[in-house]
């Protein structure tokens, strides 16, 4: 009990500095063992993981759960193998939109435009065709789903990975793709574990060669206790809760605890409180300490190496092996470490997937050449040394399936967003779809394809042609990019119509431009902006981008355009939000499209919705503002050696504030077009259960798995077998002698809290995968219908909001939260119904006194409409 109200006390001190510098994230020891919660869906394969982690020995369990090392193998992670049992390492690969470094892969469209689709089985069959494409090239974890950055910053480089700015979408969007990617036999990777809310500062000695010297660590996401649980950590517990078989632990720190050893976030939020079965892994260079990690809860460092990249120190490795040989580190969190992770191999069923592909990874992420070194990292971090052995790395295996291809068109179809579509004038239809024109021009260097290339490096860090997607380790090699000049031409062609193109930065006045631009029937001008990961920039954008403007003149051009025709159709191809207040509201801007990138197939999407082939689904995943001032900035300025970003806004995130301080966003969050007119009709709202106030107690904890043989290894049996012949820079398990393992666990500086002794109990808000099981159950079931009442047939997106109650003894909560969403596809005069359940956790605020979840009392409203502002049905109901 005292150990209770000391850890709330902790929190309402916490709650309390808040937007202090100090910020602080308390203790959490011993690293919960896994296999504790009862979830029968890990039963079998805990067994079989403990079955085979029993017969390790110290050193091959260490192998488990340590990179070999930057450039040491096929993949952007390897771990060991185990020879003895035949057991290759793993083969850990970027990413959450396709087969990063290869060839003959397809290049998906990113998790925010599958978000934008707001279509549940697009998300899943998005996830399951790139895992397949992992699995063909012989991946066993693909680095993704991405739902951290959530979104809270419009510029961050990175939001575009993630499926938009609010916690219920990513969590729904995360899971699902956590089920379509294990359902193929490959282990699915929940990043980045938290608060990698920007790029800048992420990791201090990258920032260092930009120009900020004083940065010493990474920047510290402050975050509160309420909104860390109904914000930040909200998509991780639904990923966990569909099973998800591993987490990555972010760069930045949380309260000023970095990531990979911040003991309150993976042992007691990720392990404890929401139950993880599975393996945390350290973002690449994320490890930023041995014990202190390794007791803070992470189960494996990625890529291996220690302080930099390529250095063959290794915080773990060798290292891990001597903090349990001298006892600093406990032998069962080593044996939990290897459990988790083998835990989640069986689960998975990667023994399955290995038999598909038994000569392992058949590409090489460090060139497309056939044959070349089998351990560039051996060359040492500068990549002098001597490489060694070269030999076949390359198969080109091409994993390109029709239904890949289908998916990500698919998926670059629904993600387009209709913003605007008036009348092109008084008395005729709205300017799209295109009908009736003769001529056409289309401007804007966002049209056509980039003069370096459709792959240009590194990762796609350029950006002067079409956007298929941002850059960085969430990018991959496309094999063609349809771009939308090329598109709209062969449509031109098919149908006759004259197409004409201009995309010069900034076109000499009375030339060209203008010609073409009075011409046409219609104007067609693309602008668009880019963003990525924090170790490449373009344009002195750093990852982030500077703001939130159109690149390449496009305001300008946009507005020429306009000067010059009444009919403009204006299409701004994004990674995030973007500022349109220039020209939004001139009169001959009829048309404008939003198009989150498209991957592959962008510029053939694009042209399907400008002529009307495909009826426009997409919905905004974030707010656009009128005002940039509305968004959340990026720390960019160091002010200390670790950067401090508080993050005020607590739970107001995006349109949560918007609607909180009555602010008129251009474009709200859920907001979205169609060709056609829907209406939606019926509400009907009905108790399946009643919701209890506070959570029922949880099941409890089954007892502790401990292996037989864990009693104190000998040190002789964990030294280098004579004879080995090492790699250079590669990181082994083995030590070289036992001499230095004689210090006592004593001398080690045990961070504060720290104990060994494992808990009975699990807290009031565990319990289950995801949290306590109750948070999951079904308590209401809403229904609406909605009816096409247009000529066209198209999807519509349906979106449940819940208001809270709100009043002088509530919690401050916004007026209305996403707790639902459905897309249906209806012919002109058809009507369906869409269903929604609200579970416990859908009614449910995180209070930090009792660190539990509760429901209050008071008056709900249940909206269903067609986005966050556009709410046409509503009912209450009292709790
Ligand atoms: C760093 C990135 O933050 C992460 O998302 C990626 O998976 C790893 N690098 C591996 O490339």
């Amino acid at each position: 009990m005292r150990v209770l109200i000391l850890g709330s006390l902790l929190w309402v001190f916490a709650a309390l500095v808040l937007g202090q510098d100090d910020a602080y994230s308390p203790p959490y020891y011993p690293s919960p063992l896994t296999g504790r919660i009862k979830d029968e869906s890990w039963d079998e394969a805990l067994e079989k993981a403990r079955k085979f982690v029993g017969q390790l020995s110290l050193v091959e369990k260490v192998n488990l759960t340590t990179g070999v090392g930057w450039m040491q193998g096929p993949c952007v992670g390897n771990t060991g193998d185990l020879p003895r049992l035949g057991f290759d390492g793993f083969c850990l690969q970027d990413g959450p939109l396709g087969v990063r470094n290869t060839d003959f892969n397809t290049a998906f469209p990113p998790g925010i435009s599958v978000g934008a689709s707001f279509n549940k089985t697009l998300m899943y069959e998005r996830a399951k065709a790139i895992a397949l494409e992992h699995k063909h090239k012989g991946v066993d974890i693909m680095l993704g789903p991405c739902t951290g950055p959530i979104g809270l910053k419009a510029a961050a480089g990175r939001i575009w990975e993630a499926f938009g700015a609010d916690p219920y979408l990513q969590g729904i969007a995360g899971a699902v793709s956590v089920e379509g990617i294990q359902d193929q036999g490959v282990i699915a990777n929940a990043k980045h574990f938290i608060g990698n809310e920007q790029e800048h500062f992420r990791i201090g000695p990258e920032w260092k060669g930009l120009g900020f010297d004083n940065v010493t660590d990474s920047v510290s996401s402050n975050i509160d206790d309420r909104a860390l649980h109904e914000i930040y950590v909200w998509p991780f517990a639904d990923m966990i809760q569909a099973g998800v078989g591993s987490i990555m632990c972010s760069y930045n720190q949380i309260n000023n605890s970095y990531g990979c050893q911040n003991s309150y976030m993976l042992n007691k939020v990720a392990k404890e409180e929401l139950g993880f079965t599975g393996f945390i892994m350290s973002d690449w260079g994320a490890d930023m300490s041995g014990v202190a990690a390794v007791l803070a809860g992470l189960d494996m460092n990625m890529p291996g190496d220690g302080a930099a990249y390529g250095d063959g120190a290794s915080y773990l490795g060798k290292n891990l092996t001597t903090m349990v040989l001298n006892g600093t580190v406990p032998e069962w969190r080593v044996d939990d470490m290897a459990t988790r992770i083998m835990a989640a191999y069986y689960r998975v069923g990667v023994d399955q997937s290995r038999k598909e592909h038994p000569d392992g990874p058949n590409f090489y992420s460090w060139s497309l050449n056939d044959t070349d070194y089998i351990h560039p990292g051996a060359g040492g971090p500068d990549g002098s040394g001597d490489k060694g052995e070269m030999g076949l790395v390359n198969k080109h295996v091409n994993v390109q399936t029709k239904y890949s291809r289908q998916t990500a068109m698919d998926v670059a179809r629904e993600a387009i967003v209709l913003l605007k579509n008036d009348q092109s004038d008084k008395n005729s239809s709205t300017l799209l779809p295109l009908k009736n024109v003769n001529k056409i021009s289309v401007f804007g260097i966002a049209a056509g394809p980039d003069p370096a290339g459709v792959n240009c490096a590194p990762d796609l860090a350029c950006s002067n042609g079409a956007l298929g997607g941002g850059w960085g380790s969430g990018q991959v090699n496309f094999p063609f990019l349809s771009t939308p000049l090329e598109a709209i031409s062969q449509r031109c062609i098919k149908e006759g119509i004259s197409i004409l193109s201009n995309t010069e930065y900034d076109p000499a006045p009375g030339g060209q431009f203008d010609l073409y631009a009075r011409y046409s029937d219609v104007n067609i001008i693309f602008g668009l902006t880019d963003s990525g990961e924090g170790f490449a920039s373009t344009d002195d954008n750093l990852g982030d981008r500077k703001n939130t403007s159109l690149w390449h003149n496009a305001d300008s051009t946009i507005k020429k355009a306009a000067s010059l025709n009444k009919n403009n159709v204006v299409v701004v191809s994004s990674v995030g939000p973007v500022n349109l207040e220039q020209w939004i509201e001139h009169p001959n801007i009829s048309a404008v499209l939003f198009t989150p990138p498209g991957g592959q197939y962008a510029g053939e999407a694009i042209t399907e919705v400008l002529f009307g082939d495909y009826n426009p689904s997409g919905r905004l995943p974030f707010t656009i503002a009128k005002n940039d001032d509305d968004y959340v900035p990026i720390v960019d300025q160091v002010t200390s050696p670790a950067p401090q970003d508080n993050f005020d806004r607590g739970i107001y995130l995006d349109y949560r504030y918007f609607d909180n301080n009555n602010i008129e966003p251009r474009y709200e969050f859920g907001y979205g077009l169609s060709y056609s007119k829907f209406k939606f009709g019926n509400l009907k709202v009905s108790e399946i259960q009643k919701p209890s106030l506070t959570l029922p107690k949880p099941p409890s904890l089954k007892p502790p798995h401990f292996y037989q043989n864990s009693s104190k290894p000998d040190p002789e049996s964990a030294v280098f077998p004579s004879g080995f012949n090492k790699i250079p820079y590669f990181e082994y398990p083995y030590i070289d002698s036992t001499s230095n393992i004689n210090s006592s666990s004593s001398q080690y500086p045990y961070p504060k809290g720290y104990s060994t002794t494992h808990r009975n109990e699990t807290t009031v808000a565990g319990g289950g995968p995801g949290g306590n099981p109750a948070l999951f159950k079904d308590v209401y079931s809403v229904q609406a219908t909605i009816k096409n009442e247009g000529t066209q047939q198209g999807s519509y997106v349906a979106q449940l909001y819940v208001g809270y109650p709100r009043g002088n003894d509530t919690f401050d909560t916004p007026p209305k939260q996403l707790r639902g969403f459905d897309k249906v596809n209806l012919a002109p005069g058809q009507s369906t119904t869409v269903k929604f359940n609200l579970r416990l956790r859908d009614i449910s605020v995180w209070d930090v006194v009792s660190q539990s979840w509760i429901v209050q009392k008071g008056k709900y409203t249940i909206y269903v409409g067609s986005s966050s502002r556009n709410t046409e049905l509503k009912q209450t109901i009292d709790i």
